[in-house]
C-alpha cells in the first residue's frame, strides 16, 4: 500500500563546521608516504590492475564503468582527480593506447571506483571502450593524478561547481563526496548541457539536491532550442546567469570542468564578478593538444613516482599485514620477487581473446632505496657556478650561476625532472626545495599553497643561494 506523506517541518541537522576528508587527520599524524598509504592517504599515484565489475549506461552517450583493484586494495584518491588507463584497442599484442579519465565516484567509497566515458563516435578510444569493456575485463591503470580536487579540509566549504557536458564527471565525484560527509557546506552546481535528455547523472543529482539542503543544482540548456516543459535555465554561461544562481560567487571556491571555450568564458566572467584567481580551479575534460601534453607529462611524472614508492610500500606492507587481525588477510596482496603486487582473492574472469597484460608486472623499482638521509657532501660535484644545488634522490651536486635556469642546468647534469612547457605554465617540472632560496617567474603552473609547501618550478627559477632539492 502506498501511503502519502505530508510535508512536515523538519529541523535542519546539527553539523560540525566545514568539511574534512576522512583521511585528513590520519595523514596529519603520519610521517612517510608508506605510512600514509596504510591510512588511504590519496597523495601518491600507483600502478595497478583493475577489474570492471559493472557498466552503467548514462544519459548523454555516456557510460559509467565501475572497477575494483585486482589486489583487493581500496583506491585512495581525492574527489576531482583522474586515472590514466591503458586500453588494448589494437589488440593484446600491440601497444595499448593511454587515456586519462576523471573518477566520477567518491573517494569515501574507495573499495570500488568509477570512470564515466562519453562515446565520441569519431574518436579512437571511447567507442572501443563502450563496445568492449565489460564486467570481468581487466585493465592496467596509473593514478590517481591531478591537482583539480577538493581540499582535504575546508572550514568554510562554500563551492560553486560549474560543469559543461562530460565535464560533469569530476564534479559528480565532488558532489558525491560532499553529500557523503557530515559538516557544513554550501554548494551550488550549474550544469550546462546541449539537450534536455543529455544530462548524465540527472536522477542522482535530483535526489541529492532533494535530500541534502547544502546542495543546489541548476541546469542550463546552452544555446539550443528549448523543448516544451523545460524548467531549467537556458542559454550559455553569462554574468547574469552566474548572478542568478550564485550572487555570492565572490567568496566561493569555484571548480569548473568542460570544453576549452566554456572554461575561457567562465574564467572571464568569474574575474568580472570579483572571484580571485586563487579561488578558481579548472579542468579540461578532453583534448586540446596542450591539455593532452600536460596530461602526458603529469602521467609520466606520476609513473616515476609510482615506481619509486612501490618498493617502499612493498617493504612496509609485510609489517603492516602482520599487524592486522586475521580477517584482514582476505585482502592481503601477494608480492613477487621484485616486490610487484600480484592479484589475489577470487579468480578473475577476463573477457576477450587474450589475458590483457598477462605480465602486468611493472619493472622492478629501479631507484636505490633510501637508507636514512644521504649526505650531500659525499656526492660528486659537476659544473661551474657560484652556488651548489644538491639533488638528494639523484645523489649529485651541480654548480650553477644565478643567471641560469635551474631545470636546464640540472637536466644537463643528468638529473631526471619531467618537463613539458618549460615556461612555468604546465606544472610538470614541479619539485620540492628542501632548503635555500630561488627566484621563480611562473605563469600559473604552481599554486600559492604549493609554494608555501616548499615546491617550485625549476624551469622558470634561478638559484639565489645554495639549494637542496628533492629530485
Ligand atoms: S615544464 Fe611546464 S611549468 Fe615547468
Amino acid at each position: 500500500m502506498i501511503e502519502l506523506l505530508t510535508e512536515t517541518a523538519i529541523q535542519e541537522p546539527q553539523r560540525i563546521r566545514g568539511l574534512e576528508m576522512p583521511w585528513n587527520r590520519v595523514m596529519g599524524s603520519t610521517e612517510t608516504p608508506a605510512r600514509a598509504a596504510r591510512a588511504l592517504g590519496p597523495w601518491h599515484p600507483q600502478e595497478f590492475m583493475a577489474e570492471c565489475v559493472e557498466t552503467i549506461p548514462e544519459a548523454g552517450a555516456m557510460m559509467t564503468f565501475v572497477f575494483r583493484r585486482c589486489d583487493g586494495a581500496p583506491l585512495a584518491f581525492r574527489a576531482g582527480q583522474y586515472v590514466n588507463v591503458a586500453f588494448p584497442v589494437n589488440g593484446e599484442d600491440q601497444e595499448p593506447v593511454d587515456r586519462s579519465y576523471s573518477l566520477s565516484s567518491s573517494p569515501t567509497e574507495p573499495w570500488t571506483f568509477s570512470i564515466t566515458v562519453k562515446c565520441d563516435s569519431t574518436g579512437l578510444v571511447s567507442p572501443w571502450v563502450h563496445e568492449n569493456i565489460k564486467p570481468g575485463t581487466v585493465l592496467e591503470m596509473l593514478g590517481p593524478v591531478g591537482a583539480f580536487h577538493l581540499p582535504d579540509a575546508d572550514r568554510r566549504a562554500r563551492y560553486l561547481l560549474l560543469a559543461a557536458g562530460a565535464g560533469i564527471t569530476p564534479i559528480m565525484s565532488m558532489m558525491r563526496t560532499i553529500h557523503s560527509l557530515p559538516g557544513h557546506a554550501d554548494v551550488v552546481v550549474l550544469y550546462h548541457g546541449s539537450d534536455a535528455g543529455g544530462f548524465a547523472f540527472h536522477r542522482e543529482l535530483a535526489y541529492i539536491a532533494s535530500v541534502d539542503s547544502r546542495i543546489k543544482v541548476y541546469y542550463s540548456l546552452g544555446d539550443r532550442s528549448i523543448p516544451e516543459g523545460w524548467e531549467g535555465l537556458s542559454g550559455r554561461l553569462t554574468a547574469a546567469m552566474l548572478e542568478e544562481v550564485a550572487p555570492d560567487a565572490n567568496g566561493r571556491q569555484v571548480y569548473a570542468c568542460g570544453p576549452e571555450g566554456y572554461l575561457n568564458t567562465a574564467t572571464e566572467l568569474l574575474k568580472n564578478v570579483g572571484v580571485d584567481d586563487t579561488s578558481i580551479y579548472m579542468e579540461f575534460f578532453s583534448g586540446d593538444r596542450q591539455t593532452l601534453l600536460e596530461y602526458q607529462a603529469e602521467v609520466a611524472l606520476a609513473a616515476d613516482v609510482a615506481e619509486e614508492i612501490a618498493e617502499e610500500i612493498a617493504e612496509s606492507a609485510e609489517d603492516y599485514f602482520e599487524g592486522q587481525p586475521a580477517a584482514f588477510g582476505l585482502y592481503e596482496p601477494g608480492y613477487d620477487a621484485e616486490g610487484t603486487l600480484q592479484a589475489s582473492g577470487l579468480p578473475l574472469e577476463i573477457v576477450g581473446p587474450e589475458t590483457p597484460g598477462s605480465d602486468p608486472s611493472a619493472d622492478s623499482p629501479g631507484g636505490e632505496p633510501e637508507a636514512g638521509s644521504p649526505d650531500a657532501s659525499s656526492f660528486d660535484t659537476v659544473g661551474t657556478g657560484s652556488f651548489t644545488m644538491s639533488f638528494m634522490r639523484t645523489g649529485i651536486n651541480v654548480r650553477i650561476d644565478p643567471a641560469e635556469r635551474i631545470l636546464e642546468v640540472a637536466q644537463r647534469a643528468g638529473v631526471r625532472i619531467g618537463a613539458n612547457c618549460k615556461e612555468g605554465m604546465c606544472g610538470s617540472c614541479k619539485v620540492v626545495k628542501l632548503s635555500g632560496e630561488v627566484e621563480m617567474n611562473h605563469q600559473g603552473g604552481i599554486r600559492a599553497r604549493e609554494i608555501s609547501a616548499g615546491k617550485f618550478l625549476p624551469c622558470c627559477s634561478t638559484a639565489q643561494t645554495d639549494l637542496v632539492i628533492d629530485a
